[in-house]
């Protein structure tokens, strides 16, 4: 039974491991160092090497930036693959056909492309067998298609849906080594056109029912699914991001109002391309499909057939993921950032406790609760690494302005147009949030704010944690409220690291802050991840081409900081092309999950075959050292 589907007992306490991990209690936030306490060294400190010496946190030295078609690790560590796109999950399933023949039913089948955010579940009852989410976020028409280009029919744009989405695998410890358990009753795909429950407060609205789907409750599909989040009870949540990219107009005259304009909605599909072949992406058609995405999905991993559910509280935007904490009194909070240049940071916090005792009393925790949106004030006073505090608005229907005098008729109106919500009570715009994550030791809040080649144009002011005009190299921001309680309304903030490139640009803004030096310089910061011991590692998905503002930076990297030190360090370097995105790790931390997204995009790439005219191919990596011992120590 699902542990998401209403009055049906679960045995989920039963098989798996319910951990704490990186979720912070109220007891651990009250006696934590506050925030801003670590301060950053200078860059002539680096240059000296002083950081080295202090840092007891990071146990490896960085390594160079590199531009080989492989991944690259420090000295002692190693990698393999664990999953790779088109890989059967079935005993006997169809095998990945490299000529792009397979088809849309095979793929349904076999692990999804381009894999992006992801997270472990352990068994309670065995140290060596876990289970795995992993979002499918999108595919390469260069590599899924013999022809390479858009889909041209049903049939394939069947099959690109079925790239996308989740995969749930097994996997067990074997030896020294985790593997994918092919055959395990748990492997499952879910897909486009997977059936998916709406729940909350916009479930049923009239703005979520299509001709297919009078009741507004049972939609089809998710896809275009970033990053994820864990909750403390055992579920998935999937994030989904770029949906209006799926959708396209038959009518060339198609006009949209201003909510469909304001997600981004347009007549012409990008490359895409699916309205052409299945109705349900023309908007002169189904414009109602379009409401129908954009949501956090849930996911019972232990229940290969529970329905996943669409919780609309939460609001709907670009998801890129979704960060949990829990309030001093025992809430669940929510903390999440809409990826769009000039878009906003949001933080959803449970009506009801968390049930930390019985799992199955959570199933509808993020069905009820409110929705906040940040503002960002002060900052720009320090120029190399502006610090502020903010305040969490309400984002409830009759409050703050939001009301049918602005054009939200009630709360489902409010969450299925989140983003005009936010406007409405000011909320800072920011440069593209992008994943946010939760300190296991102090309870600090960081989101990488990846780049924003509009800041300073379009209504986005410089200044703030959004500190650069034309930004291409991003940072990433942080914040704490003051009284260390994920609820309250108010918190301080400043920006833990400023990108940049210090061998191009002598100094500030474009050479980054004290902590980035020739050593470690990066762009994008995109993916992010806390392991247990606080080592904040940090995932690019960056400008690769190696000149220009980017000379010297290489492929994209994954690197790992002292959050108290604020020093950084080049941990991996991805194959050409790549993305590096998705983060997880072994509960014994012996194993680092890292996802490869994308390699050769544009060409140039065998990952992970390594053969001459091998297709790269989206894969799941597992990093460990050669002694066992912990990464990252
Ligand atoms: Fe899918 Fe914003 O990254
Ligand atoms: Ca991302
Ligand atoms: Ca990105």
């Amino acid at each position: 039974m699902s542990l998401l589907e209403e009055n049906q007992p679960t045995d989920l306490e039963q098989i798996i491991g319910l951990s704490r991990r990186g979720f912070i209690s109220a007891g651990a936030l009250c006696g934590a160092a506050m925030f801003l306490g670590g301060g950053l060294l200078s860059r002539s400190a680096l240059a000296t090497g002083v950081m080295n010496a202090n840092s007891t946190l990071l146990g490896f030295d960085s390594i160079s930036a590199a531009t080989a078609d492989t991944i690259t690790l420090p000295p002692g560590y190693r990698s393999s693959v664990l999953i790779s796109w088109g890989q059967p999950l079935q005993t006997g399933g169809p095998a990945f056909d490299p000529s792009g023949n397979g088809t849309a039913s095979a793929q349904e089948v076999q692990f999804g492309d381009n894999n992006d955010g992801m997270s472990l579940f352990a068994f309670a009852d065995d140290p060596n067998r876990a289970l795995m989410a992993i979002n499918n976020e999108y595919t390469n028409y260069r590599y899924l298609y013999p022809h390479g280009g858009s889909p041209a029919s049903a049939q394939e744009v069947h099959k690109a849906q079925a790239t996308e989405g989740v995969s749930v695998i097994e996997i067990q410890r074997k030896g020294d080594g985790w593997q994918f358990v092919q055959g395990s009753p748990f492997n499952r795909r879910i897909h486009a056109n997977t059936p998916i429950r709406l729940s909350g407060p916009a479930a049923g609205h009239a703005l979520l029912r299509t001709q297919a789907d009078s009741s507004g409750t049972r939609a089809l599909g998710t896809f275009q699914n970033c990053a994820n989040g864990k909750t403390p009870w055992g579920t998935y949540l999937t994030c989904e991001e770029n949906f209006t990219d799926c959708f396209g107009s038959s009518d060339p005259k198609q006009t949209f109002d201003a909510a469909q304009k304001r997600y981004g909605a347009v007549g012409a599909s990008k490359e895409i391309n699916w309205h052409q072949h299945d109705p349900r992406f023309d908007l002169a058609v189904n414009p109602n499909e379009l409401n129908r995405h954009g949501w956090v999905v849930e996911i019972d991993p232990f229940d290969p057939l529970s329905t996943p559910v669409k919780r609309t509280a939460l609001g709907r935007f670009k998801h890129e993921n979704a960060a949990l904490a829990e309030t001093g009194d025992g809430h669940a909070v929510v903390y999440m950032g809409d990826d769009e240049r000039g878009e906003f940071i949001y933080k959803f916090i449970s009506r009801d406790k968390i049930n930390h005792q019985n799992p199955k009393a959570n199933r509808d925790l993020l069905d009820h609760g409110t929705l906040y949106v940040a503002r960002f004030d002060g900052g720009d006073s320090n120029p190399d690494r502006p610090k502020g505090h903010g305040q969490w608005i309400e984002l409830t229907h009759g409050k703050n302005g939001v009301d049918t005098g602005n054009g939200f008729a009630s709360q489902a109106e409010v969450l299925i147009h989140a983003r005009m919500a936010a406007s409405v009570v000011g909320a800072t715009r920011m440069d593209r949030p992008e994943w946010i994550v939760v300190s296991p030791k102090d309870g600090q809040v960081y989101c990488t704010l990846t780049n924003n080649a509009k800041r300073g144009e379009d209504g986005q002011p410089v200044g703030g944690p959004n500190p650069r005009e034309k930004n291409v190299y991003g940072q990433i921001l942080r914040w704490k409220t003051r009284n260390g309680d994920h609820g309250a309304d108010t918190f301080d903030w400043d920006l833990f690291v400023v990108a940049g490139n210090p061998t191009v640009h002598a100094s500030q803004p474009k050479g980054g802050s004290a902590n980035i030096t020739p050593q470690n310089m990066f762009n994008s910061p995109d993916g992010m991840g806390f392991d247990d011991a606080g080592r904040l590692w940090i995932l690019t998905d960056g400008d690769y081409s190696n000149a220009g503002d980017f000379a010297g930076m290489g492929n994209n990297q994954m690197l790992c900081a002292d959050p108290a030190s604020g020093e950084i360090r080049r941990f991996m370097v991805g194959p050409v092309g790549c993305e590096v995105t998705g983060i997880s790790f072994s509960p014994d931390h012996k194993t680092l999950f890292v996802g490869i997204q994308h390699p050769g995009e544009n060409g140039g790439s065998t990952f992970p075959e390594n053969q001459p005219n091998a297709k790269p191919r989206s894969s799941v990596v597992a990093i460990s050292r050669e002694d066992g011992g912990i990464v990252g120590a």
